[in-house]
This record gives structure tokens, C-alpha cells and sequence, in this order.
């Protein structure tokens, strides 16, 4: 038997468990602070949710199977139309605007690359029933907050953001027929992904003729919203892309993020549900894939009879985020936190050692004690070991006189004190609170 996972598959000792928790305690704050609500489902979702919403290469990804009793189902590899089942089972009943968020293990059988695994968690924030881009402002804000928390500024990442409806109306007055403008988006998505010459290529064989891939290229790296709402307006075509985009842009200013986000028609989404603004963070660097993307996507309820409901929202997860903050240095130190660790000299102390930690743990205080035969000094250094901030020494001769020994291990320092005065107030023993029980921390 192999002592490692399945391939893609990831292990969580506890120093990666303490990490996990720290990113998804900050995750889940963010997304209180912004009001919104937790949800959550079971990994395995009916396999045709996904063949329906979620596109080919998502398709092409399944951990798919057969279950005992002939359904074909699936590990999700998105949280996205699972949100979209629930929402439209309660339909009506849910008072609009929903605001859900979720922390959600997802499985996707992809090549693995750095940032890509074939299970990853992902951090979900949706809104239901906004029209407006005043939705998009608030997941932006929601998610920033949360890169903001972990020490991350506008230096460090960017928010590009386009919209879907603007690379459609490019691809109509640049002639590309809408049977194919699909796949076009697919190509546009894989930028930056892979060698220019290569989509180039693609296009072409798609049937976008040289002329118009080499006028989308250049339209491509056009940074200004304003180019494009005067293309738009010469020949003729809808410019409601250009003002949801002006407007969500004086929205995101008003918030506070402004400095983080960027106008970049290149982004697509790889994702065929989107319908409006289309958003993915990045390192300003560009070491790694997207830390989040999401949008708008207004006509995911249709499948469910639920009819048009619109919506918008985005995944961030949790492994390029991890690799961004090691590199930078922003993963904080976490260590296991024990407050007391109770030594019992003998077998005989053995039960008032348990006692007493009974009285501590129920108090709040984070305890452990030896549990096996140990010498004082094998156990001393397990203490040590366990970064105990106070050790408690039960030794026969100082117990019959009803007293404990406290001992700090950094300073090596030793005090006795009565039982009775210890469980009073144990708080008092500890270097950092003085009083009370500690926070937990990992
Ligand atoms: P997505 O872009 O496919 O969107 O995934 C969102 C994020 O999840 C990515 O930016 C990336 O951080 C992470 N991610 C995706 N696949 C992997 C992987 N194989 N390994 C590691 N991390 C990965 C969605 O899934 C949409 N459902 C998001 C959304 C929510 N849109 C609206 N609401």
C-alpha cells in the first residue's frame, strides 16, 4: 500500500490543517462581515447538473460514476449550479436578495500544474436577485477584504474585469459568426495560458479569418473602457456592456478598492454560464493562475423552471492563495496552543491529574496531560515539546500538602501554589491573558 494520497489527492497533516483552518476562518469572516449567510452540500451531485451547466472541458473532468442503485453521479467540481439547484428548489419562498457563501471541497480530474490539483476547496460568494452591478461590488469587496486580511495589497494583486456582452458585440462587428463565438471565447480564456501563436492558430481553424484575429488581438490589450464604447458606437452595436462596466467601476471606487481593480477585455471566464461582468484576481507578478474569478450569471435558473433570476458571483481557492502568501512570506507561525500540561509524578497522581484537568479543560483552558508512564524528564520535554505555557508538577510530598508546582518552561521558573487557588483562577498563570481562558488559535 502506498504511503501517499491518489495522485492530485491532498493529505492535511496538522501543520496543513492549522493553515487550512486559519485561511478558512478568514474566509468565513469576510463573508459575515459582508452579510453573507453559510450553505453547503454533499460532494456528490447528480452527474447531469453538470453536463447540463457547467461546459465541455468541466464535462471532460468528472469523477463520475454509476452509484449501487444505476444513478449517474459525481464529486462536484464546482459549487455553482448545486447553489443554482437550491436556490430554485426553494424558489419563491427565499426572500431576494440571497446572499449565500460556502466553503466547498470540489474534485476536477485536470492535468496537474502548480496552483492545480484534482481536489481543491473553494471559497463560493453568490448573490440572487440584484440586477444591478451593486452585486458585483459586493463580492469584490467581500473577497478583497479577505486578501486584505491576509496581508495582501493592491501591489501584491489585481482584480481584472470585463464583460461578456463586450467580447460579443466585438465578435459581431468583427464579422465572427455566433455558431462559433463560443468557442472563440474558449481560446480568448486560454491567454496567458498559452503560446499567442498557438490561439492564433486555433482561432483560424475555428474559422475566424486572419484579419479579424489579428483586430481582436490588438483590441485585446486595449486598457481603455472608452475605446471600446466608441468601437461599439460607430458600428452601430450595443453598448450596455461599457456602461455596466463604468458603472461598476464608480461603484468600486466608492468601496474602497479601486487601486485593485483593472479594465481587461481579455477576460472571458472559461465557465459558459456567464451572461455579464466577468471578473479573475491575479498576482500582480503573474507567477500564478487566478486566486478567484466569477461574474454574472443571469440565466442558470432556467434549467430548474425557475426562470431568469439574476445572479452573480465567484470561487476563490485554496491552493494558489496558499502558494502566493508562502512566497511573499504572509502565512502567519501557528502552533498548536496548550495553556496547561499536567504532569503526575506516579501512577498514583494519576487521578488528580485527570481532575484537575477536567476543571481546566471545562473552564476553557486548552489542557493535556501525560498519558503514558514517563520519567520527569522525558515529560518535561514533551511539554516542551508541546510549547505548554505552564507546566503543572503533581509530586507526592507538595500534594500532601495540598499544593502544585507551576513551572514556565521558558524561563525554567517555579512557584508553588495552593490546589485551591490555582483552580480559582488558572488564568492568572498564563503569560498572555492574566485572566480567563485563552483563545483557541489552530
Ligand atoms: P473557476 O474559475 O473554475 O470558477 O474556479 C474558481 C477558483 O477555484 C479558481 O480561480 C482557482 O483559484 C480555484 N480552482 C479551480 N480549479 C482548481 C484546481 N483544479 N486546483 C486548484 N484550484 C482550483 C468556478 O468554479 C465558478 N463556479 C465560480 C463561481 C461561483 N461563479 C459564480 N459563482
Amino acid at each position: 500500500m502506498q504511503g501517499s494520497p491518489p495522485r492530485g489527492m491532498r493529505d492535511f497533516y496538522p501543520d496543513e490543517m492549522r493553515v487550512q483552518n486559519w485561511l478558512f476562518s478568514r474566509w468565513r469572516a469576510s463573508a459575515m462581515r459582508y452579510g453573507f449567510e453559510e450553505y453547503n452540500s454533499a460532494v456528490v451531485e447528480h452527474e447531469e447538473l453538470f453536463v447540463l451547466k457547467s461546459g465541455e472541458e468541466i464535462v471532460s473532468q468528472l469523477f463520475n460514476f454509476v452509484d449501487k442503485g444505476g444513478r449517474r453521479v459525481t464529486l462536484r467540481p464546482e459549487m455553482t449550479p448545486t447553489f443554482a439547484r437550491m436556490i430554485a428548489a426553494r424558489g419563491g419562498a427565499l426572500p431576494k436578495p440571497v446572499k449565500w457563501f460556502s466553503v466547498a471541497q470540489c474534485f476536477r480530474y485536470e492535468r496537474m500544474s502548480r496552483g492545480r490539483k484534482r481536489e481543491h476547496y473553494q471559497w463560493n460568494l453568490d448573490v440572487v436577485g440584484v440586477p444591478e452591478v451593486t452585486a458585483e461590488a459586493e463580492l469584490l469587496s467581500a473577497a478583497l477584504d479577505a486578501l486584505g486580511g491576509m496581508g495582501l495589497t493592491a501591489e501584491d494583486v489585481v482584480v481584472r474585469i470585463s464583460h461578456r456582452g463586450l467580447m460579443g458585440a466585438v465578435l459581431e462587428g468583427l464579422g465572427v459568426p455566433e455558431e462559433i463565438r463560443t468557442g472563440v471565447l474558449g481560446v480568448i480564456d486560454k491567454r496567458g495560458k498559452e503560446a499567442e501563436e498557438s490561439l492564433r492558430r486555433r482561432m483560424e481553424t475555428l474559422g475566424v479569418s486572419r484579419d479579424a484575429v489579428h483586430a481582436l488581438f490588438a483590441l485585446l490589450d486595449e486598457k481603455e473602457i472608452g475605446a471600446f464604447a466608441r468601437l461599439l458606437r460607430e458600428q452601430g452595436l450595443s453598448t450596455e456592456s461599457v456602461e455596466d462596466l463604468e458603472t461598476l467601476f464608480g461603484y468600486l471606487e466608492a468601496c474602497g478598492i479601486g487601486d485593485y481593480c483593472e479594465f481587461s477585455p481579455s477576460i472571458v471566464r472559461g465557465l459558459p454560464y456567464y451572461t455579464g461582468i466577468v471578473f479573475e484576481c491575479f498576482d500582480r507578478e503573474g507567477k500564478f493562475r487566478a486566486l478567484f474569478g466569477g461574474g454574472r450569471y443571469d440565466n442558470l435558473f432556467d434549467l430548474f423552471g425557475a426562470g431568469s433570476l439574476p445572479s452573480a458571483g465567484l470561487g476563490f481557492g485554496d491552493v494558489v492563495i496558499q502558494e502566493l502568501l508562502r512566497e511573499k512570506q504572509l502565512l502567519p507561525a501557528l502552533s498548536r496552543r496548550i495553556d496547561f500540561f499536567l504532569i503526575p509524578y506516579s501512577q498514583m497522581e494519576r487521578a488528580r491529574a485527570f481532575r484537575t484537568a477536567e476543571r481546566l479543560r471545562k473552564g476553557g483552558f486548552h489542557t493535556d496531560l501525560v498519558l503514558g508512564a514517563r520519567k520527569l524528564k522525558g515529560a518535561l520535554r514533551e511539554g516542551a515539546r508541546l510549547r505548554a505555557e505552564r507546566v503543572v508538577l503533581l509530586l507526592p510530598e507538595e500534594l500532601e500538602q495540598g499544593l502544585f508546582v507551576l513551572r514556565d518552561l521558558e524561563s525554567g521558573k517555579e512557584e508553588r501554589v495552593p490546589e485551591g487557588a490555582f483552580l480559582e483562577d488558572p488564568g492568572r498563570f498564563l503569560r498572555a491573558s492574566g485572566s480567563g481562558p485563552s483563545g483557541s488559535a489552530g
